[in-house]
């Protein structure tokens, strides 16, 4: 069994790097993404009881994830919930976007976070919504206003500003200070991003830094988002972007071997309960890795390249007792059956 994350974490202080060590042991890579989740995370810890610092009112800094699909957008936001010591619920756009009573969702939505408050709404006020696939709602061009994705973003909007929301049992909670965390892959964003960097930062110094002024210049802009087709409104409302990376060959082998849960780990560990220890070797992980890269959809396709491998040991195994080892040194070779001697 896994230690739920809060158990794992239980006395320690949540600072940044204890939150982004917490994510490294299951999500891969994407550093800047975990960076900004940690400190947001920490941030709105931090505030709670004191809703101004002094005169100052803290605004909350609201979190838009962009990445390519399956470079762990969703993967991040699930483990950060395992680890949250404030009530944090999930969402998806799409369902959103394709229920007709998009009010009663938001409200069932709010109410999940008060359940996951135990009925505290003090502290369900100050809890995170994850909204995934936000990039749904677009409106694409050349349909009418009003679409159901600008539909739902209007009301999401409305929780995001702040209002009071009445739910059904009579209770209502101020969405004020909740923080809301969205993420989409936002395919053709990057062409809009480019257009629009036309002039970017260019070094006058040779002591600028090439990196820094590269990333400056790559930024996402709300226009970029508005001319994608989220309302200005509402880009507006998600001050924080960042971005996640098309995952490398490297990474790709790193994500089914290192991760506490890596496909590897979960495949030893059925091995083991057939009394049988699964041996890869890194150069059949580096052809998974090779042909998963090819299909583009980042790591969504490792485990079924992955278990097709395995598919013929798997269905051997369990009517020969007598194996006892088995090793895969290639995909382009019969994997070597070890028995008791
Ligand atoms: N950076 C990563 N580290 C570890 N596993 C990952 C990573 N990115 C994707 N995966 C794996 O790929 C699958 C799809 O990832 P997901 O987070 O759903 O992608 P998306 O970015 O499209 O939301 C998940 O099952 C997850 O295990
Ligand atoms: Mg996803």
């Amino acid at each position: 069994m896994q230690n739920s994350g809060s158990e794992q974490m239980q006395g320690k202080k949540l600072t940044p790097s204890a939150i982004a060590g917490y994510l490294d042991q299951y999500v891969v890579g994407q550093d800047e993404a975990k960076k900004v989740l940690s400190v947001a995370v920490y941030s709105h810890y931090r505030k709670q009881g004191r809703q101004r610092l002094g005169d100052v009112e803290v605004a909350k800094s609201n979190i838009l994830l962009i990445g390519p699909t399956g470079t762990g957008k969703t993967l991040l936001c699930e483990t950060l919930s395992r680890v949250a010591r404030v009530p944090f619920v999930t969402a998806n756009a799409t369902s959103l976007a394709q229920s007709k009573y998009v009010n009663e969702e938001i409200e069932a939505l709010l109410l999940r976070l008060l359940e996951k408050a135990g009925g505290d709404v003090a502290k369900a006020q100050r809890g995170i919504v994850f909204i995934d696939e936000i990039d749904k709602l677009k409106a694409s061009e050349g349909e009418q206003r009003g679409t159901s994705g600008e539909r739902v973003q209007h009301a999401l909007l409305k929780i995001m500003e702040g209002a009071p929301v009445r739910l059904g049992s009579a209770q209502t909670i101020d969405t004020t200070n909740i923080l809301f965390i969205c993420a989409g892959a936002f395919v053709g964003l990057e062409d809009i991003t480019a257009a629009s960097h036309a002039f970017g930062f260019i070094s006058v110094d040779k002591h600028d830094d090439q990196q820094i002024l590269d990333r400056l210049n790559s930024r996402v802009k709300p226009t970029d988002l508005f001319k994608f087709g989220l309302i200005p409104e509402f880009a507006g409302r998600l001050p924080i972007i960042a971005n996640l990376q098309n995952l490398s060959k490297e990474l790709l082998v790193k994500i089914m071997v290192e991760p506490r849960n890596s496909i590897y780990n979960q495949f030893r560990e059925a091995f083991r309960e057939e009394g049988v220890e699964l041996h890869i070797e890194l150069a059949a992980f580096q052809q998974i890795a090779e042909m998963a890269f090819e299909y583009k959809v980042g790591a969504r396709s490792l485990r079924g390249i992955f278990e097709e491998m395995l598919t013929p040991v798997m269905f051997l195994v369990p009517d020969h007792p007598e194996i006892r080892r088995v090793v895969i040194k290639s995909l382009f070779e019969e994997p070597s059956l070890i028995t008791l001697s």
